[in-house]
């Protein structure tokens, strides 16, 4: 892989990256007991494994030094009344931050702490968030009918913990209430 400095195009108006080491797409099957309203997951998987989201990666040496890149789109959608979301996760290396910038649509980012804290922040064209160190991520498309787009940025040698969140998901969910979007509580 070439050391030399590069370029790459975000392709408007979807902001898809003109160079792409890997696409990954995430299907509702990939998030099993993830949604709040099983009897509404089990519904729709029976009627179509929908794709809930895609990662197009711009990948580097996953090496301390190094960063990763990326465009993450979540598509709109919901299971029951909760809004279509991504997998979250924490890094693997915890102590690694993440950038990430919205491109398009609508949406939040819910992160939390292994101590418990939690944070949701408001994601619309043009703002930045900064993830910091130790702080679990996931994306949710709150829009009714727009991808929500973001570009992201972080440590190469960070990784991937799934695992964690697969067991006992984020401590809030994202719904869509009668006054809209609502931040609540996870019970499950
Ligand atoms: C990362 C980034 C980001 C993330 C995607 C998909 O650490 O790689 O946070 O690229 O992977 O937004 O989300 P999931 O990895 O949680 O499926
Ligand atoms: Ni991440």
């Amino acid at each position: 892989m070439t050391d030399f400095p590069f370029t790459f195009d975000l392709l408007f108006p979807q902001g898809l990256p003109s160079r792409v080491d890997n696409h990954i797409q995430r299907r509702l099957s990939a998030l099993r007991g993830q949604f709040l309203d099983q009897h509404a997951y089990q519904a729709m998987l029976d009627v179509e494994d929908c794709l809930l989201y895609e990662v197009y990666e711009i990948r580097r040496p996953e090496l301390p030094g190094e960063m990763l890149m990326g465009i993450s789109v979540v598509h709109p959608g919901k299971v029951g009344r909760e809004f279509f979301m991504t997998k979250g996760h924490y890094h693997a290396v915890l102590d690694t931050c993440e950038v990430y910038t919205c491109l398009k649509g609508e949406g939040v980012m819910v992160m939390e702490t292994p101590e418990g804290e939690t944070a949701v922040e408001k994601l619309s064209p043009g703002k930045v968030l900064y993830v910091p160190p130790r702080w679990a991520h996931r994306s949710v498309c709150t829009g009714r009918a727009e991808d929500l787009v973001t570009f992201f940025v972080y440590p190469a040698h960070s990784g991937h913990d799934y695992g964690t969140i697969e067991q006992r998901g984020f401590r809030k969910r994202v719904l869509d209430g009668p006054k809209g979007v609502e931040i609540v509580d996870n019970d499950g």
